[in-house]
This record gives C-alpha cells, structure tokens and sequence, in this order.
C-alpha cells in the first residue's frame, strides 16, 4: 500500500516524535488512541512479511463483497491505517467511501485529502462510552451507567458497511484507557466486553455488512505450548460467506512477554 522508502522513513520519524511527546503529556482518550495507532504502526513495521499475509486476506474478502454487491455508498467502521483496505475502492472507482475512526493518522488524511469521495468521520464507534468513561468518577459510575446504555448509530444509509477488525478492540481499548483511572475487575471486563460486542453487531445493517474480526489470541512458547484466549464472546448471528485464517501477529514476544502471539481471524457477511 505505502509506495516508497521514504514514506516509511517519515513514519518512523513520526512514532519516535510521538512516543517523546507523550512522555511529556498526560492521557485523555485522544492521545490514548493516538498512541495505540502509532503502536500498530511499529508492529506492522517489525512484523511486515506475516502481516501482509492477513492484510491481503482482509482486503480480498472485502473486495470480493465489493465486486458481487456492487455499492454505491460504503462506511469503514475502524480505518485507521487504511492497511486492510483495498486501495483499489478509494482510488480506481468514484464510490462514496467514508472513513470511520476516533482518530485518523494526519498522514493518511493527507494522502486522500483531495479525493471527492472519500470522507474521514472521527465517530466513536460504541456510540459515546468514550465520553462516559472520560467523565466518569469511579469505575461503579460508568458501570452504572453502562447498563442502560445503548449504540444509537445508524448505519443503514449505506449499502456496504465494513467492521474492519475492530470488534474486539472496542472493548479492550475502553477496558485499557479506564486502567489508566480505575481498577477494572475482571467481573466489570466480561460485562463490558459483552454489552460493547453486542451493541456493534446489532448496529451493523442486515444485508449490507461485512465483519472482518480476530476472535481468538493463542500464545505460544518456545516449547510450543499454547493457550487460547477467546476475544469475542457474542454470538456473530445469522451470516453467510465465512473465512478464516491465521494472523501471526507477533513473533518478538512484546505484545505478550516471552511468547510469540497469533491471532485465529474470522470474516463474514452479516
Ligand atoms: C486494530 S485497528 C484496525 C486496523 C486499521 N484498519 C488499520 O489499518 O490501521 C482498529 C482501529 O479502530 C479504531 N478504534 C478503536 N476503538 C474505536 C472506537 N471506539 N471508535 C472508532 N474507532 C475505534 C482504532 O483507532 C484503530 O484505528
């Protein structure tokens, strides 16, 4: 997707900018997310040859649903790098595309910035907990809250909706960034992962969707043993068109330490 060197080159520069800034400033959700874009980045960059693998799958499974329904209006819920997006929807056909993310890279804004039907949404995707857990006092208040809460967004104005491997990133994230306020129990992580899944799959359009989600980590030591760890715990309901594969996402042992970690990745139409 990234043509040349020197793009990478700017990257880079721009993940060792962010991470000195960061020391010096403290977290609200922007600068939260911000900073866990620019960590998927700097995997991306170290674990480039397996991560193509799934990136590629991502990209045919979507452009496949593209080629056969032929829309005219699409939403691409989680964008952020735009690395498991065909680039061939955004720069060969004249589809109105919109980009949703709670923060978009500057640098991908600025690569589309004069494309007339491409548009960047910066939407919270669980429909404003963000919000609720930046305002919150204690982890009981947003818990409280959390019960009556509901994802209001409507997606059903467009005719292709994509859910781009960020259903379970809507609860781990919300889970990490009130880590950083308040002692989250692991009775309070469950029901959040429960309420934030559902919630997604219920706002994506019958019919019309696309959901492309890592559903389970296994992590692997050197002696080869392995332990499963389910990432979602809702049922997708009723959809069509299933693949799966193996993401091997990290073989430096840094996103779980002292274990190489893959991901079990499912795509459906919904
Ligand atoms: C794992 S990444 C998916 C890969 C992404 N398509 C890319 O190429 O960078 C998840 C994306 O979802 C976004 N995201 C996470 N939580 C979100 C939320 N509550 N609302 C909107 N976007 C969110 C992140 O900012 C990130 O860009």
């Amino acid at each position: 997707m990234f043509k040349s060197n020197t793009f990478f080159y700017h990257l880079k520069l721009d993940i060792y900018m962010f991470k000195l800034l960061q020391r010096l400033f403290k977290y609200n959700t922007d600068s939260f997310y911000r900073k866990d874009q620019m960590g998927i980045l700097a995997r991306y960059l170290r674990e480039k040859d397996n991560w193509d693998l799934h990136l590629n799958n991502t990209k045919h499974y979507i452009l496949n649903y593209f080629n056969e329904n032929n829309p005219t209006n699409i939403m691409v819920i989680g964008s952020g790098w735009l690395l498991d997006f065909p680039e061939v929807i955004l720069v060969n056909t004249e589809v109105n595309v919109i980009l949703c993310d709670i923060s978009h890279p500057a640098q991908i804004v600025n690569k589309y910035k004069n494309s007339k039907n491409i548009h960047f949404k910066r939407m919270d995707a669980t429909g404003g907990l963000l919000k609720l857990a930046e305002n919150s006092n204690t982890i009981s208040e947003f818990i409280t809250q959390l019960s009556g809460f509901k994802n209001n967004l409507d997606f059903t104005q467009y005719n292709m909706v994509v859910s781009l491997n960020v259903l379970n990133q809507l609860d781990i994230l919300l889970v990490e960034y009130l880590e950083t306020k308040f002692e989250v129990n692991d009775e309070y992580k469950q029901k959040i992962k429960q309420i934030v899944q559902e919630q997604h799959l219920s706002i994506l359009p019958k019919g019309s969707s696309v959901l492309i989600t890592d559903y389970i980590e296994k992590s692997i030591t050197n002696t080869g043993v392995v332990a499963d760890k389910g990432l979602v715990n809702t049922d997708l309901g009723i959809y069509s068109n299933i693949k799966k594969w193996n993401w091997v996402f990290d073989t430096h042992k840094r996103y779980r330490s002292g274990v190489n970690t893959t991901m079990e990745v499912i795509a459906i139409s919904k």
